[in-house]
C-alpha cells in the first residue's frame, strides 16, 4: 500500500512561530532545517503528502527553495498563510482551499481549519485540519483530526496532555515535528468514541 502523510502549519520561515508555538528550536533557520530533514527522515520518493496550509512565510524564492527539497508529492490545501505557496502552486499535485479525497478505501475532508460537521461526517468520513496549532481541544466524539505539525509534536513528546489544545512549556522534541502517516490516524481515530451528529436531527442511526 502506498505511504501517506498528513501534515500542516510548518510556517517555514515565520520568525515568530518559534515563540507563539513554543517550538525547541533557537531560530527560524535551525528550525527550518530541522522541519525539512524530519519530513525527509519520514516520506520516501514516491509517496503522497497532503498539506493542510501555511507552508511557508516570507517570499516566493524563499517557498520554492523549501519544496524542491523536501520528498514526495505534495498536494496541497491552501491556508491563511500562503500567499507565497499560492506564487509556486505549479510545484504541487494540486491546490485547493477545501478537498474531499480518497484515501485506502476512506474518504476524507480536508481543510485548513476545523469543521463541526462535513461532508458525509455522520457516515464515519473523516475531517482532518491545521491552523489552531493544538490550540483547538480535540473532540473525541468526531473523526477529525489536528494534524498540524504543533498538535504532533505534542502528541509524541507529551501524550499526557494531546488533545487539550494548549501547548506545554516542556516536553517538545524538535525529532517530533514531522508528518503524521495515515496508518498513525487510523489508530487515533479508533480510540475515538464515535457518535455521529444525524443530518436530520432525529436519528442515531444514520440513513439516507
Ligand atoms: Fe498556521
Amino acid at each position: 500500500m502506498k505511504n501517506v502523510w498528513f501534515i500542516s502549519d510548518t510556517h517555514f520561515s515565520h520568525i515568530n512561530i518559534i515563540r507563539y508555538c513554543k517550538r525547541p528550536f533557537v531560530d527560524h533557520e535551525i528550525h527550518d532545517a530541522a522541519l525539512i530533514s524530519n519530513w525527509n527522515g519520514c516520506v520516501k520518493d514516491g509517496d503522497d503528502v497532503y498539506f493542510l496550509g501555511d507552508f511557508c512565510f516570507r517570499s516566493r524564492t524563499r517557498a520554492k527553495e523549501i519544496r524542491q527539497k523536501l520528498r514526495g508529492q505534495i498536494f496541497f490545501i491552501e491556508g491563511n498563510h500562503d500567499s507565497a505557496a499560492h506564487q509556486i502552486r505549479q510545484t504541487f499535485a494540486w491546490y485547493h482551499q477545501v478537498k474531499m479525497v480518497k484515501v485506502n478505501d476512506q474518504l476524507i475532508w480536508l481543510s485548513h481549519y476545523a469543521h463541526r460537521v462535513w461532508d458525509r461526517s455522520h457516515y464515519s468520513t473523516w475531517h482532518l485540519y491545521g491552523h489552531c496549532h493544538h490550540s483547538l481541544p480535540d473532540d473525541p466524539f468526531a473523526r477529525s483530526l489536528d494534524v498540524g505539525v504543533d498538535a504532533t509534536a505534542v502528541r509524541l513528546g507529551r501524550p499526557d496532555i494531546y488533545g487539550s489544545g494548549t501547548i506545554p512549556d516542556s516536553g517538545l522534541r524538535p525529532e517530533d515535528y514531522r508528518p503524521i502517516h495515515f496508518d498513525e490516524i487510523a489508530e487515533l481515530m479508533q480510540r475515538k468514541q464515535f457518535k455521529p451528529i444525524d443530518h436530520h436531527g432525529q436519528s442515531e442511526t444514520p440513513q439516507e
